[in-house]
């Protein structure tokens, strides 16, 4: 299975300095890495249209994700933005329930729930992200925790509708703390979540992505990639380093 690597920008770089990153990190790209690996960038909502400018005229293998989308479809909902919005900026992936998102604007399951289908409807990939924080960790309820992510998150998904999914195992304590988690977790948890999807009625293996994010560094980025369990990383910090984040490419052996 083709790997993936998302590198999620969070609340940085304006347009200009996002053309800067994306420009710097094609040029440091070995030639015609992206037919082996899907790489996806996440930036800002002012900087997609003119990321899909660049792509699209200089024709860059590059894919595009938003960091977050509404769980309406139009209306007076001022202040968000619609998976049709952004559809129509070519952008083919959507990253839903980061933690950061759960923890610091209060989003529940269900409106996690809302979003996924949303993307869905509009043809966007989501990127389910979830993960437990260091309490659930240290007690050993993280399975509990998870599951239930999980199962509210992607709850009601028709097969028919699901052409693909990413889900991305992002442990709450692993996040900009250095700690990455080991590759033992990841694998513990990539095949609980597995074993999870595996039984809902839109499983379809060959399009399901099980992905990790959490300190991916071009340190920790060839054991976690070279892993048969994990198709991908979302890289948070290491891909605002065009040399990082392309170490982190490298880093998969083909
Ligand atoms: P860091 O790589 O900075 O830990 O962030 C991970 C993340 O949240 C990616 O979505």
């Amino acid at each position: 299975m083709k790997k993936i690597i998302i590198g999620n920008w969070k609340l940085n770089l304006d347009h200009l300095e996002a053309i800067q990153l994306l420009q710097k990190i094609n040029y440091s790209l070995p030639d015609n890495i992206e037919d082996k690996i899907e790489i996806i960038l996440s930036p800002s909502f002012t900087s997609i249209r003119s990321l899909q400018t660049v792509i699209s005229s200089d024709k860059l293998k590059i894919k595009l994700s938003s960091q977050n989308v509404s769980q309406f479809s139009s209306g007076a909902y001022t202040g968000e933005v619609s998976a049709t919005q952004l559809k129509k900026l070519e952008i083919d992936y959507g990253i839903v329930g980061h933690s950061e998102r759960r923890t610091l604007f209060n989003e529940i399951d269900l409106v996690i729930n809302d979003k996924v289908n949303r993307l869905i409807e509009n043809d966007i990939v989501p990127v389910f992200c979830f993960g437990e924080r260091i309490e659930e960790r240290k007690s050993g309820s993280y399975f509990n925790f998870i599951e239930n992510q999980i199962n509210e998150g992607l709850k009601g998904l028709r097969k028919d509708k699901v052409n693909k999914l990413v889900v991305a195992y992002e442990p709450i304590w692993a996040i900009g703390t250095g700690e990455v988690a080991s590759l033992e977790n990841i694998v513990e948890v990539l095949d609980f979540v597995k074993n999870i999807i595996s039984k809902k009625p839109f499983f379809n293996e060959d399009n399901i992505k099980f992905i990790y994010g959490g300190s991916v560094s071009p340190d920790n980025a060839q054991e976690i990639l070279n892993s048969k369990i994990i198709d991908g990383v979302l890289v948070g910090g290491a891909s605002l380093d065009a040399t990082k984040f392309v170490d982190i490419i490298k880093a998969v052996e083909l």
